[in-house]
């Protein structure tokens, strides 16, 4: 049977967290056998936010590396930089004329930006979603593997499909969400009733992928629990808990159950100290797969021309049909 498309990406801002390690990229890997994969560096997203340009071109290149370094392999999967491809920026002007601006300033991510970024509302951010949603919608992606704080935006790109199909004749594919059942919503742990994030307030909240061993154990040690001490799963009345037994069970590949039984009788502090051991042992050969890659540009920059080769590839046979029904002059 053909595979179906599978798409996703993940902005070259800041630095990535476990939360985008467990939420999205782990997925990814997971699915790379049973779909055809474009995943991207979402450079233009970036931009939506002010960036420093070497830092971002840095990113970009860092980023690439760190998804072959976490186990996609570019031989397999389209593996590319979003800019790369103009179809793109292209499919997104005409999505604009099928999307309402009350939906665009509806959206939750546009409105925490915009309260983040008062002094530079600009139109991009705004158009955020529909950028994404061109992405997702070019590959006739069938499958977006994203963690939960992206919903909304996959819900909007389904409504822009299916209005735009309906307007015209069958054009895009309807994509579905896909999430990782346990970790789509890996929480700060400082604060377990927020996402960690690549923009946490306070960095100890968060494990970056490039954290050391000693950051990593230092962090968790302070990781918010509560004043029970017993490790259960409940993420209701432990959210803290069960958070870390989220990361741990991922990261040792266990089940949640397994888990538990790892840390029956044991208190919080002998948990912690697994917790940070399972996750830096997981990600101390990441680290130097990246900084491997990160040394052979030449390799780099050769998987992503050939990525963006091969995008365009298949986004241009979408980008000429749309533009086709909707009567450009060809
Ligand atoms: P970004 O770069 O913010 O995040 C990348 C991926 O990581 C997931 N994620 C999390 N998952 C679990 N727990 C967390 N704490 C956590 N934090 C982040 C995100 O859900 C995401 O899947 N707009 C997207 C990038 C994008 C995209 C696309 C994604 C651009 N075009 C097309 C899918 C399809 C973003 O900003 O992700």
């Amino acid at each position: 049977m053909e595979k179906s498309n599978l798409y996703s990406a993940v902005q070259p801002t800041n630095n990535l967290t476990i939360g985008n390690y467990l939420g999205a990229i782990k997925n990814w890997v997971n699915l790379q056998n049973d779909y055809n994969c474009y995943y991207a560096v979402a450079n233009m997203h970036a931009i939506t936010v002010r960036q420093t340009p070497a830092e971002l071109r840095q990113r970009t290149l860092s980023l690439a590396a760190l998804f072959i370094a976490c186990g996609i392999d570019p031989e397999k999967c389209v593996l590319y930089v979003q800019s790369q491809v103009p179809a793109h920026a292209q499919l997104c002007w005409v999505l604009n004329t099928f999307t309402y601006v009350g939906e665009m300033e509806r959206m939750t991510q546009f409105k925490d930006k915009s309260a983040k970024h008062a002094d530079n509302i600009n139109m991009g951010l705004m158009d955020y979603p529909v950028l994404m949603a061109a992405d997702i919608l070019l590959y006739q992606s069938a499958v977006v593997p994203i963690g939960k704080d992206q919903t909304q935006h996959l819900e909007i790109a389904r409504d822009i499909a299916q209005r735009f199909n309906n307007a015209y004749t069958p054009t895009f594919t309807v994509p579905k969400g896909v999430y990782m059942k346990s970790s789509a919503k890996i929480a700060d742990l400082l604060d377990p009733s927020k996402k960690m994030s690549k923009s946490a307030e306070n960095p100890n909240g968060a494990i970056f992928l490039h954290d050391d061993r000693d950051t990593i154990m230092r962090k968790f040690k302070r990781a918010v629990t509560d004043s029970e001490a017993f490790v259960k799963y409940d993420p209701e009345n432990k959210p803290g808990v069960s958070n870390l037994l989220t990361i741990y069970s991922v990261f040792a590949d266990k089940s949640i159950e397994e888990a538990e039984r790892d840390f029956a009788g044991k208190g919080y502090g002998d948990f912690k100290l697994a917790v940070g051991e399972a996750v830096a042992d997981k990600l101390a050969p990441i680290q130097s797969e990246q900084a491997r890659l990160l040394a052979d540009k030449a390799y780099l920059e050769g998987v992503l021309k050939n990525g963006a080769e091969r995008a365009a590839y298949t986004a241009n046979k979408t980008l000429q049909k749309v533009h086709k029904k909707i009567g450009f002059y060809l």
